[in-house]
């Protein structure tokens, strides 16, 4: 596409965004659903589209850190440290937020999530816009999130059809799985949701051992409101088996009436092909549903692992073999 096709398509993309409908965002983690946080008629919608519960909150998109100080009602130092080396990012950072932003978008939490995104058509909306913009990931609440604009298109073909949802063209997304969700206090850091930059991504930027780095208790309060047991679901059942490459052979042998998805042993390239591969997957009808193989023997960058296997336990009905990766949940080599 021309410069000048993509810069009129950013200025139509403004014009919904101003008359309170939604626009479909590409972002290096995966798409999202965006709407001004200046229109409550497009936050609305989010929710509505989305058919997302309204304990929810969403994420604030900014395109400079200027925009921090109208959402921000404190900026700690950790999440200026964190800013400035992971922005922009796939990286959330949870703070107080102002009265200003708007209840519905925070879901009644006294926090804000925000995050600058990296990919130079959302930086480019972002900055056209001239407002932060809150998004989702632009699918239907607890599916599968999209990497591509043809997953936003499948996901949502009548909102299309009807005017209600603009769709930006922005190729794959090249990281493949959501932010890091952090939140940010003087003292201590608190990992909502891992990601692909890591608690030891983390722990060398911060570089001071005063402040506490800690993972989400799985059960406990501190998890993300939003970040619940069933996620990213595909269509059919999805069976994860978490096992050695000798365990996973013999389990393959037994198995039938299932649709495997395949996954690339190298981290990065499976958190980027996650969840086209699910998708792929899931058109196939199945006995069984569908069946993922975790080889849990090649244990490189486990703390990206970590990430996946979050996603993997969401997505998949049944739990199968050494449980869930959760032997590698402090590792972070
Ligand atoms: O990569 C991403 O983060 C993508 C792209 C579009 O930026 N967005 C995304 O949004 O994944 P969503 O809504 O699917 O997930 C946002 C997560 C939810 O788990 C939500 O609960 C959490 O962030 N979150 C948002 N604001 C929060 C807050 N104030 N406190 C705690 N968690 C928050
Ligand atoms: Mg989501």
């Amino acid at each position: 596409m021309s410069e000048t096709a993509k810069a009129q398509e950013i200025e139509t993309a403004v014009e919904w965004l101003k008359s309170g409908r939604t626009v479909a965002m590409p972002t290096e983690t995966v798409y999202g659903l965006a709407a001004s946080i200046e229109s409550p008629a497009g936050i609305a919608n989010i929710f509505k589209l989305k058919q997302r519960p309204s304990f929810d909150p969403l994420i604030v998109h900014i395109h400079s850190l200027d925009q921090v100080k109208e959402l921000a009602s404190h900026w700690p130092d950790s999440a200026r440290i964190l800013a400035q080396k992971f922005w922009p990012g796939p990286l959330t950072i949870v703070v107080p937020k102002k009265p200003n932003v708007n209840n519905m978008i925070t879901s009644g939490l006294e926090t804000v999530g925000i995050r600058m995104p990296r990919h130079p058509i959302a930086l480019a909306l972002l900055k056209n816009a001239g407002v932060p913009l809150a998004a989702p990931s632009a699918n239907i609440f607890g599916k599968i999130s999209p990497t591509t604009s043809h997953h936003v298109r499948s996901e949502f073909p009548e909102p299309i059809k009807s005017n209600e949802i603009y769709v930006l063209e922005g190729g794959e997304s090249d990281v493949g799985i959501e932010s890091t969700v952090v939140r940010c206090e003087d003292d201590a850091i608190t990992i909502l949701r891992p990601g692909i930059i890591t608690a030891k991504d983390i722990t060398i930027a911060i570089a001071n051992p005063q402040v506490k780095i800690q993972l989400a208790n799985e059960s406990g309060k501190h998890q993300s409101p939003g970040h619940t047991e069933h996620h990213y679901m595909p269509r059919q059942p999805l069976t994860v088996f978490w096992g050695t490459t000798e365990e996973i052979l013999h389990h393959r042998k037994t198995a039938s009436g299932f649709q495997e998805v395949q996954l690339p042993p190298e981290a990065a390239l499976a958190a980027r092909l996650l969840y086209a591969s699910l998708r792929e997957a899931d058109q196939t009808k199945t006995d069984n549903g569908l069946i993922l193989y975790r080889d849990v023997s090649k244990q490189i960058d486990a703390d990206l692992w970590l990430a996946i296997d979050d996603r993997l336990k969401r997505a998949a009905r049944h739990r199968l073999g050494q449980k869930t990766g959760q032997n590698t949940d402090q590792k972070t080599d």
